[in-house]
């Protein structure tokens, strides 16, 4: 597992909230019993983290699984301030600036459709009753730029597994919450509000695709997707969805957000491929936030071996 050094902007210690005055928060007690989740020293993340999340880490973490062997995580600073999360503006910086308006709890995720356990799930209920992976992956955004992530989650196989879908499920639909008051890019209509996304129950059952609940070994900041977001590394970012309220278990086929929006230039299964050009640039190099020259996008975001076969037979350009 990683451990995260203090950083420069990072407050000290007599200036944290004291640990007495952290402990007594009634929310975290709770998650602390559940949830294995437990205060390390107490930090300042960049912004977009509310004062009760700040600086909470996950214990009981196993040895991290890389899943990105030789490359070298994306500094926290950087996944935490360089973001897309429209709900909370459209520039980069505008999720870290403005996402400390999104009450991460308490939180339900209403699970529904063709499912044998549809219900209303607390989400710390979700984390305490799994098992949590510390995996290292890739994430390529379909804008060409790209980082190192290590995540905290659950695999998605093991929750639908606990929900129980019928024979009648084809696909997994998930919403973001809507509420204007929480998150003020609501405001303008950029998106169909609320934000949606979908996977294939190949695509969600496939031991890569997780449910993050955190980033670096801490619970997730507000502006990647508190506290509850899809990750799905061998796809374009906008498919790993951020702050999810609703999992349905549909016969159709979801109708994403950035589909609905430019339907020429955004499909459903949204595969990372550098032969399949965006209409408007090309996909084959990619930047890594923080190097300097570009570097080749790799099919499948470089998990070809473990997601290629759910593919086989089908047309390469009709899985952008
Ligand atoms: N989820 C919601 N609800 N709203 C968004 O605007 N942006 C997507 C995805 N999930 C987005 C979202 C895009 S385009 C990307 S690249 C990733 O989130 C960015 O995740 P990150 O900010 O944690 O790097």
């Amino acid at each position: 597992m990683l451990i995260r050094k203090p950083k420069s902007y990072e407050l000290k210690d007599n200036e944290a909230t004291s640990r007495r005055e952290y402990l007594n928060r009634r929310e975290f007690m709770r998650d602390l019993s559940r949830a294995g989740v437990m205060a390390g020293a107490a930090t300042l993340v960049p912004s977009g983290v509310s004062a009760a999340e700040r600086g909470r880490k996950f214990t009981g973490l196993e040895a991290q699984q890389n899943f990105a062997p030789g490359e070298k995580p994306t500094p926290y600073e950087a996944v935490t301030t360089y973001n897309n999360f429209y709900e909370f503006g459209t520039g980069k910086d505008d999720p870290a600036r403005n996402a400390h308006s999104l009450k991460p709890r308490p939180w339900t995720v209403e699970v529904g459709g063709h499912v044998e356990k549809p219900g209303a799930y607390d989400v710390d209920d979700l984390i305490r009753d799994s098992h949590l992976e510390d995996r290292l992956y890739r994430f390529r955004c379909v804008e060409a730029w790209s980082m190192v992530i290590p995540w905290v989650g659950i695999p998605l196989a093991s929750l639908i597994e606990r929900f129980s879908p019928t024979s009648k499920a084809k696909y997994v639909r998930f919403e973001t919450l809507q509420d204007r008051d929480q998150m003020p890019g609501q405001r303008r209509r950029v998106i169909n509000w609320p934000y949606v996304e979908g996977l294939t129950m190949a695509e969600a059952t496939n031991p890569l695709t997780l449910m993050a609940v955190g980033l670096y070994g801490e619970v997730l900041p507000n502006q990647n997707g508190a506290p509850i977001r899809l990750v799905v590394p061998w796809k374009y970012g906008f498919k790993s969805i951020k702050s999810i309220v609703k999992i349905d278990f549909t016969d159709r086929q979801p109708f994403n957000s950035w589909q609905q929006l430019a339907p020429h230039e955004y499909g459903f299964y949204a595969n990372v491929d550098p032969e399949v050009d965006h209409p408007r640039w090309s996909q084959a190099r990619e930047r890594r936030i923080g190097e300097f020259f570009r570097r080749e996008t790799l099919p499948f975001n470089g998990y070809a071996e473990e997601v290629a076969q759910i593919y086989a037979g089908m047309n390469p350009k009709k899985l952008y």
